[in-house]
């Protein structure tokens, strides 16, 4: 069924209802013309046809969509690539279960075995975490993720931190105290948004891995407490994090939503966030609803607790998932590696497996 209105066709695809724009037509024509057929690239330009342009005819022969132009050009646009445009690219998120612990996976087997990453980065995705066990032991064996998570996102300090108390301290980390939820290094405007935390050696008493789901805290404030969901959405807080050789400051908000509403990241740590600027408007209200938010993290509801061993590489979504350690004995040896990665590069290359 095909209906020419003013502006627009309206076509029944498969029971589903469209209605495509004149403008969306010509654009997408995915003629031997329009597109780069090499490289599947768009090559017609939108300018090149006037804004009011109107097909002559619109027919559709068995799945493909013809529309006669008035300059002469005939578009030919398949039905499934119309259907393919709602298609979800990603699998969905999905909250944590009452006893929730994040799912190991063998170190080898996500690397070199196709079934077992596309199961990892599954999880990854939609639950903001995982554990890959039997890791290598040695320094710097978190390059070798790059296989699967991409290049690595390099920060200042050290292309791969190391985390011990015997090591460089600029952080609270390097000591044994315990760690509150945070994601690391909120003090750059583009927050790294994979965080593989590498145990090497773990043989001392205490400090146990936390991690939060921080998207399931956010929607159930968002849902209790809008005001203070908004408040956190508009507020810039400042963080910064440094040393006598490194310097980095970033003001951003801690809560950032997409378009369609959904949480985009969660900006949160409580070590880096710097004195805010007692003049500026709505610092009071903005207090309130950090109040709330940080007595929501520490609420063991939305936690997951266990220890991470020497050889697990604990891998989280940290724009989602923070992180935290309890505090420990520093009567063993305790080593632990941590490097970045970059979401978008996680998540299309679930994609590009699965194809
Ligand atoms: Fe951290
Ligand atoms: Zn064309």
């Amino acid at each position: 069924m095909i209906t020419v209105n003013n502006e627009s066709v309206e076509v029944l695809i498969e029971d589903k209802k469209f209605d495509l724009p004149f403008l969306w037509l010509r654009d997408n024509c995915q003629c031997d013309e329009c597109r780069i057929t090499e490289t599947q690239e768009k090559q017609f330009l939108l300018h090149t046809v006037p804004i009011d342009i109107s097909p002559d005819k619109v027919d559709m022969d068995g799945d493909m969509l013809l529309i006669k132009w008035p300059d002469g050009h005939d578009s030919i646009i398949p039905t499934s690539k119309i259907l393919e445009c709602g298609a979800s690219r990603y699998p969905d998120y999905k909250f944590w279960s009452k006893k929730f612990t994040p799912n190991r996976f063998s170190w080898k087997d996500f690397l070199d075995d196709v079934s077992t990453s596309i199961e990892a980065l599954k999880d990854l995705v939609s639950y903001g975490v995982i554990i890959l066990k039997e890791a290598p032991k040695e320094l710097n064996s978190l390059e070798m993720l790059s296989k699967r998570l991409g290049p690595i996102h390099e920060t200042l300090f050290e292309r791969i931190h190391n985390v011990s108390i015997t090591g460089h301290v600029y952080n609270v980390a390097h000591t044994s105290k315990g760690l509150p939820p945070h994601n690391d290094f909120a003090s750059y405007k583009s927050q790294p948004s994979i965080q593989a935390l590498h145990m090497l050696e773990n043989e001392c008493e205490g400090g146990e891995s936390i991690i939060v789901d921080g998207w399931r805290l956010l929607e159930d404030l968002r849902y209790d407490r809008p005001d203070f969901f908004k408040t956190l959405q508009d507020f810039d807080v400042p963080f910064r994090e440094f040393d006598e050789e490194n310097e980095t400051f970033a003001e951003a908000p801690i809560i950032k939503c997409s378009n369609d509403g959904s949480i985009e990241s969660f900006r949160y740590s409580n070590q880096l966030m710097q004195m805010i600027n007692p003049t500026k408007h709505g610092v009071k209200d903005f207090y309130m609803a950090y109040h709330e938010l940080t007595t929501r993290i520490h609420n063991p509801k939305y936690r997951s607790t266990f220890r991470l061993n020497g050889g697990e590489v604990l891998i989280v979504a940290s724009h989602r998932v923070l992180h935290a350690r309890e505090p420990f004995t520093p009567n063993g040896k305790r080593h632990l590696q941590d490097a970045y990665f970059v979401y978008d590069n996680v998540a299309n290359n679930l994609v590009l497996l699965s194809n």
